[in-house]
């Protein structure tokens, strides 16, 4: 492997000129630049990024934590976050943490290690950041949370508007005629679902409808689980026309516990995810959903740590990104007959 040394050798320079054009600690002349790049690709020099990582105390590497990246949400974020970093010169790292805030934990402590430039991260359940972000931030090194708030966060941050998105959604139902309105909340230790629950009951007290405590389930944020509360919900008497899920994948479950019932959708059943997932256009029918913008999420938490990395934004930056309704097949009036039942036992939402 090619070292400093030949780089020298090469462009008839001393070391030193050669560590000045490479670590650009010490301006120098155009030409001794030229002399010495023009060597660094004869003898085919790559620096070590670690050892320049030490020199300066960060690396060009910034860490990004998630909680899955084979939940189709996930992939898009990680490719905003990294196009950016990468058109500026740094480069990404990947850490999964299947939502448990103790491999989270894991990843926070070995990342810190490898002297990060900056990290991004979407928080685990029970997620610790808050007090981890401490020391990052002792260190110099900037984090960015995105979609969803661990307790207490205080720092930069990149959410959606996920109660005003949902508020939206679930006025759509109203508006078309639904009164037996029920919904499938995502885990509500995440603040992503308390807000999209928060934007539901919203819409509903605003227009004076009541439901009971069983028209509103928690679920987690995959299909499976969307599934059962479904069957649970379709099992009321009387039985919820519409249903807000609070992710995709949750009103996916519901097709599928809907075609099982025999229910049709959208006469029997009208359904509203959250996410706008590409797999959403090729359901029967194609799910009507609150379009989140996934790719934007990543690319705006990278924009800020750039920004705090190279010195040109000192401040706490807190960005909320809108959503938009995305109409599909999944959602229509209800059918007159049952558009004047009501739930049994009614209760306002507070
Ligand atoms: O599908 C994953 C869900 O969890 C998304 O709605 C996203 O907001 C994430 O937190």
């Amino acid at each position: 492997m090619a070292n400093m040394k030949q780089i020298a050798k090469t462009a008839g320079v001393s070391l030193g000129s050669v560590s000045h054009v490479l670590n650009g600690s010490v301006s120098v002349s155009d030409a001794l630049r030229k002399r010495v790049m023009d060597a660094v690709e004869a003898v085919g020099y790559q620096p070590s990024q670690l050892a320049r990582g030490l020199r300066r105390d960060k690396t060009n590497m910034i860490g990004m934590i998630i909680p899955d990246i084979s939940n189709p949400f996930f992939p898009a974020v990680v490719r905003g976050a990294e196009d950016v970093a990468f058109a500026a010169g740094y480069r990404l790292i990947l850490c999964n943490t299947d939502n448990s805030h103790e491999k989270e934990l894991v990843h926070l402590n070995e990342l810190r290690t490898y002297l990060p430039a900056g990290l991004i991260v979407i928080p685990s359940s029970f997620s610790d950041l808050t007090t981890q972000a401490r020391s990052y931030k002792q260190a110099g090194t900037s984090v960015v949370c995105v979609d969803r708030l661990p307790r207490d966060w205080e720092g930069n941050s990149v959410t959606v508007a996920h109660e005003e998105g949902a508020c939206v959604a679930t006025n759509h139902l109203i508006r078309i005629g639904h009164r037996q309105l029920a919904v499938i909340a995502g885990p509500l230790h995440l603040t992503n679902a308390q807000e999209r629950l928060a934007g539901f009951k919203r819409s509903l007290k605003q227009s004076k409808i009541a439901i009971s405590a069983e028209y509103i389930q928690e679920s987690t944020f995959d299909r499976q689980a969307g599934y059962a509360k479904s069957l649970v919900l379709l099992r009321l008497v009387p039985r919820p026309t519409a249903i807000f899920a609070s992710n995709d994948l949750i009103a996916l479950g519901v097709l599928q516990a809907a075609h099982e019932l025999g229910l049709r959708c959208p006469e029997d059943l009208s359904v509203i995810g959250f996410d706008n997932l590409e797999l959403g256009e090729y359901t029967n029918p194609s799910l009507t959903t609150v379009h989140q913008p996934g790719y934007q999420l990543g690319a705006r938490a990278a924009d800020i740590l750039l920004a705090q990395v190279s010195g040109r934004q000192q401040s706490v930056q807190h960005v909320v990104l809108k959503t938009d309704l995305i109409l599909r097949g999944s959602v229509g009036p209800p059918s007159e007959k049952k558009k004047i039942s009501r739930p049994a036992r009614a209760i306002l939402m507070s």
